[in-house]
């Protein structure tokens, strides 16, 4: 098991990346590597965002200490740790909405220095948070459309083009193989999956590159975030890059290319697929030792015999 630095040019054993974009110059593939498998400068040039030691203080708190990560088109991301491990905060730099204190933001290969969210989503990196920002009560389609509806006409005739949306949501969710029912019916009533599913087909359909989800698949049961990791690796077909905040080493592992792990605000390294099973992830993030010390303060000893 061994950890890549993000900056290294390591070719990261694993499934070929999928996006188009991934793909390095023609003949300069490693041996074995999948066909559209970008390796050396040619993976440098395909990370879509990448940050380099970055770090964060919230006054006396270091939320976060010299991380470094990477996004690459076809890629899922996986950044892992447990509560007040410093994920959310790292997102929120990717996202624009912290800058950092120190480090390096790098999107598409040139510093980036946001100053809202807004300034990513212009760049294609789109985030769903758990909340969704959504309004329950408003259709599925009107939800969809929200800050962003389409208009037919101009001037006084300008108006909302109600059946172009709709149809629109219709087309989109069947693309992404989502099965809602109606789209007329409002948000609130679906699912906590079907909702995060809502979410990510409307980052795909508003062009985005990156799509960054906060625990999408935290609050749910186990067939519902089998619902969320499909809709997930959709998103990582069509090319997307994603980055997949999570607690869970078992919804992580199947769906990760790479694994960022987390600890009090510092990285424990960045790790490819081939180079860590399920079982040392698991154990990393929960910190192994003190599992076992656990699991000995919990056992009730051997019944005297
Ligand atoms: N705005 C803030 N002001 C002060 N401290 C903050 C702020 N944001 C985060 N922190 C602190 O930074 C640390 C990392 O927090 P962060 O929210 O990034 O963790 P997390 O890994 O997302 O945790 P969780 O799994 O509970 O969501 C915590 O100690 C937190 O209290
Ligand atoms: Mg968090």
């Amino acid at each position: 098991m061994t950890a890549t630095d993000g900056r290294s040019s390591d070719a990261v054993p694993g499934r070929p990346a999928r996006g188009e974009s991934a793909a390095g110059p023609p003949g300069q593939e490693p041996p074995g590597a999948g066909a559209s498998r970008a390796a050396g400068a040619g993976e440098a040039a395909a990370r879509l965002l990448e940050v380099r030691a970055v770090g964060k203080t919230f006054g006396g708190v270091i939320a976060l200490r010299d991380v470094s990560m990477r996004v690459c088109p076809g890629e899922v991301t996986c950044v892992l740790g447990d509560n007040g491990a410093g994920k959310s905060t790292l997102i929120k730099i990717l996202s624009g909405m912290h800058a950092p204190d120190s480090g390096e933001y790098l999107v598409d290969g040139a510093p980036a220095a946001f100053t809202s969210p807004r300034d990513a989503l212009d760049r294609g990196i789109a985030t769903v948070y758990q909340d969704l920002a959504m309004v329950p009560l408003m259709s599925v389609w009107r939800n969809f459309f929200l800050g962003s509806e389409p208009v037919l006409g101009r001037g006084p005739l300008r108006r909302f083009d109600v059946a172009g949306a709709k149809r629109v949501v219709r087309e989109k969710l069947r693309s992404m193989g989502i099965d809602i029912r109606d789209v007329d019916q409002p948000m609130g009533t679906l699912s906590g999956g079907e909702r995060q599913s809502v979410a990510i087909a409307r980052a795909v359909h508003f062009g985005a590159r990156v799509l960054i989800l906060d625990e999408p698949t935290s609050a749910l049961g186990v067939k519902q975030a089998g619902v969320v990791l499909r809709y997930i690796a959709q998103a990582r077909d069509r090319g997307l890059g994603v980055v997949f905040i999570t607690h869970n080493p078992h919804h992580a592992y199947p769906i990760g290319d790479r694994f960022l792990l987390l600890n009090r605000g510092a990285s424990l390294g960045e790790y490819g697929k081939g180079d860590v099973t399920r079982e040392e992830l698991t154990s990393l993030m929960a910190g192994g030792a003190e599992l076992e010390q656990l699991a000995h303060e919990l056992s009730r000893g051997e019944p005297p015999g």
